[in-house]
């Protein structure tokens, strides 16, 4: 009898015929075939295959951020997606992910939502998929009452795709700003908008959640949804798919209280009672509120606001959004927004409000109405994540602007301490090109002058140790190489 074995080895096919049946023969066949045969075996271990492992892991806070932490990240379908985690590495609990597709994309985003959990605590967790893991992380609930803490701000982020013409990212510039934020340990990030600039292509979401991983799976990263989050075709579909952020049942606000303070999302795109069908297109422009504000919305931010003045345990109110209120950018103030918005941030004394869409840093001096005055709020854009640098209007800066930068991409840097602000806009070489301190006072901020000494920086929330900055840089543009080589992006 005749068989015939097909062997497929550097893109060859040859044709073997074996004439022997006895034991021998297939034996003294087998000792001639074993080197093609491993050559083989190699090649089909080295071709790309789905893998399960969970990829893009990423946290946030829920509303209560002393008891609940979300933690989301893409893969495959399967079926024993989860959470193992626990306060000591040996883990011990396991909580179920649920499942989200993302509008025909072959990945499916997982989210675990930890509750009950202790204030004040590191735990220890590990994604599982398909009866693989994620590397094991690290993080921190939120504590009760007043502590110093930091948070980071950007907005305007990308991240390099080659694959994507519709993609924006100023070369590596997305990824140094991850170092750059991994090595200042803060205990939550806050992002006005404008994310992946993924533009309608799933990957992108994809890579741009390698890229976070090392950093946004051991720090809150706590969105707010900007106009390039409604995508061609699929509108919102993958950023409410992969933001574990835990929105609001009619739309995507939502607050969350960190020690002394209430950070409040708001949806710019959604800001007023006009109904946007549109896809994405570069900016408001068709929004006027003539209408009124978006009621759901506005009803959240005034009772959220009432609520927060209400709690003497509260002394700062910070929103962030992606259009910007106060702007001297290529986009400029959005007016609409700061008419609809503006006279609950002056009723309710709001402190700092965190922006995007304008591609600089800038930051204002307190504002009341339409006036600088001594005590008011201080709007801060941070569209300096990675994506471009755009032009102020002006080139000599208005009165209300403290403070600017339109030719470096960084981080804004909050170090909160009791009623006493100190913050900085940071490059990505680690250079402040930015200063200020600012005091919470009855009816919104002061700025303070200047300190004599700079301000000891808030105790670290992680337990692990501070990288160095250039370290951090390297780790982060290796975890995006290796899962570019890993997933074939
Ligand atoms: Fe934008």
């Amino acid at each position: 009898m005749q068989s015939i074995i097909r062997v497929a080895y550097g893109g060859h096919v040859q044709r073997l015929a074996l004439w022997r049946r006895n034991l021998y023969g297939g034996a003294r066949l087998l000792r001639r075939m074993r080197v093609p045969l491993l050559l083989l075996a190699v090649l089909l271990v080295s071709l790309p295959m789905a893998s399960a492992q969970p990829r893009g892991v990423h946290l946030a806070f829920g509303s209560d951020a002393t008891q609940e932490m979300r933690v989301a990240f893409a893969g495959p379908p399967a079926t024993d997606a989860a959470v193992e985690w626990g306060t000591t590495d040996a883990l011990g609990n396991v909580t179920s992910a649920s499942a989200k597709p993302m509008g025909g994309h072959e990945l499916v985003s997982y989210t675990a939502v930890l509750s009950g959990l202790a204030a004040n605590t590191t735990y220890h967790y590990r994604a599982r998929l398909g009866g693989e893991r994620s590397e094991a992380f690290e993080f921190r609930t939120a504590p009760i009452g007043r502590a110093d803490f930091r948070v980071l701000h950007w907005g305007d982020h990308g991240v390099p795709d080659a694959e994507n013409p519709l993609g924006e990212a100023d070369g590596d510039a997305p990824v140094r700003n991850v170092g750059l934020a991994r090595t200042l340990m803060p205990a939550m990030h806050v992002v006005a908008g404008d994310l992946s600039y993924a533009n309608g292509v799933p990957t992108t979401w994809d890579k741009y959640f390698d890229m976070l991983e090392p950093y946004a799976a051991r720090t809150p990263y706590m969105a707010a949804v900007g106009n390039h989050e409604r995508e061609a075709g699929q509108g919102f579909t993958q950023y409410d798919a992969r933001l574990p952020v835990p929105n609001h049942p009619t739309g995507r606000w939502y607050a969350v209280r960190y020690a002394n303070a209430v950070f409040i999302a708001l949806d710019t795109e959604h800001a007023c009672a006009e109904v946007v069908t549109r896809d994405f297109v570069p900016g408001l422009l068709t929004q006027s509120c003539n209408g009124g504000p978006q009621p759901d919305q506005y009803r959240f931010l005034e009772d959220t606001l009432k609520a927060a003045r209400a709690d003497a345990g509260v002394d700062w109110i910070v929103t962030y959004h992606h259009y910007p209120l106060w702007s001297d950018g290529r986009h400029g103030s959005n007016l609409a927004i700061r008419n609809t918005w503006g006279p609950l941030y002056d009723k309710y004394g709001v402190d700092l409000v965190l922006q995007g869409h304008d591609h600089v840093y800038e930051r204002t001096k307190p504002i009341r109405g339409t006036n600088v005055t001594q005590v008011g709020t201080v709007y801060i854009t941070g569209g300096t994540g990675g994506a471009s640098h755009y032009a102020f209007k002006n080139a000599d800066p208005p009165e209300w602007v403290a403070g600017r930068n339109n030719a470096e991409y960084g981080v804004v840097v909050l170090d909160f301490s009791g009623i006493n602000l100190t913050g900085r806009f940071v490059s990505l070489s680690s250079t402040t090109l930015d200063t200020f301190e600012l005091q919470h006072v009855d009816g919104g901020v002061k700025i303070r002058p200047h300190s004599e000494e700079a301000p000891a920086a808030p105790t670290p929330p992680s337990a692990s140790t501070p990288a160095l900055a250039p370290m951090a840089v390297a780790l982060a543009l290796m975890a995006v190489a290796l899962r570019r080589g890993r997933h074939g992006a």
